[in-house]
């Protein structure tokens, strides 16, 4: 999702810097992309490496108009089961990583008197799911941390909104690399009846880094079919065949 809009940004003006654990994929992306793009390494939980990321963006490009906090682990275990390293893992990356990326960006764009921030959350940051509580745990805290962000950073001229994809079919939730076709199998308690695409993602990422969302702050977009409006009751009206 995150190379994907990466390659969006792009299309659509913008310069953008890749920052992942992954070197030799992020490398390749930003090859791909030519002169708009850079690579540099990043594990989001590190301090230090957020502070290295700041410099090398002021360094290249000059300023910094948006941020999009993507990077995340999936983390599976019945709450009774889960490891604590386990459960703090996936706060780290997904939360503390958000956290950091903020704290380190948002001095940049305060100081230019603008800028946007699209923490990426999830449908599993506005409902539970079972199997999930560390992931789960860690996406309510990307939808809360957004609101008290667009609180403290709206008035200084930087929104800072959360997006919340549903199934999307990336290899967080296809590691196998089943067909599309398999894998819709699995969303017919979705309205639309199939799993997201990174695109689709990517475009409200896009929107709400844009100025075209030039008064969306504090807000969160799900981009999941419907997938958090409610479940069907089998066999009664309105529910699919
Ligand atoms: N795929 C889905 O169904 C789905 C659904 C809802 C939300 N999301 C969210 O969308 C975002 C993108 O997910 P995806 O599906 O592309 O997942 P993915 O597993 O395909 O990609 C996640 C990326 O995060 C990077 N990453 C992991 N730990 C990192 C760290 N410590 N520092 C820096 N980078 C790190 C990985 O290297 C990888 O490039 C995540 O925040 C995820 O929680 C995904």
């Amino acid at each position: 999702m995150g190379a994907t809009t990466c390659r969006l940004l792009v299309a659509e003006g913008a310069r953008v810097v890749i920052a992942d654990v992954l070197e030799a994929e992020g490398e390749a992306l930003a090859r791909e992309l030519g002169e708009a793009a850079r690579f540099i390494r990043l594990d989001v939980s590190n301090e230090e490496d957020w502070a290295r990321v700041a410099d090398f963006v002021i360094a290249e490009f000059g300023r910094v108009d948006a941020l999009v906090n993507n990077a995340a682990v999936l983390v599976f275990g019945g709450i009774t089961a889960l490891k604590k390293q386990d459960f703090e893992r996936a706060q780290s990356i997904n939360l503390v990583g958000t956290f950091l990326g903020i704290r380190t960006i948002a001095p940049l764009m305060t100081a230019q008197g603008k800028g946007s921030i699209v923490n990426i959350s999830s449908v599993d940051g506005l409902r539970g799911v079972n199997a999930l509580a560390a992931y789960v745990s860690s996406k309510w805290g990307v939808r809360g941390l957004t609101k008290t962000a667009a609180l403290e950073l709206g008035h200084l001229g930087v929104r800072v909104n959360s997006v919340h994809p549903g199934g999307v079919n990336t290899v967080m939730s296809n590691p196998m690399g089943e067909t599309l076709e398999e894998v819709n199998k699995r969303y017919a308690g979705v309205p639309l009846q199939r799993v997201g695409l990174p695109e689709e993602i990517a475009r409200a990422t896009l929107f709400l880094a844009s100025d075209e969302a030039s008064y969306c702050n504090g807000a969160e977009l799900a981009v999941d079919g419907g997938m958090s409006t409610g479940a069907y009751y089998p066999g009664l009206p309105g529910a699919p065949a």
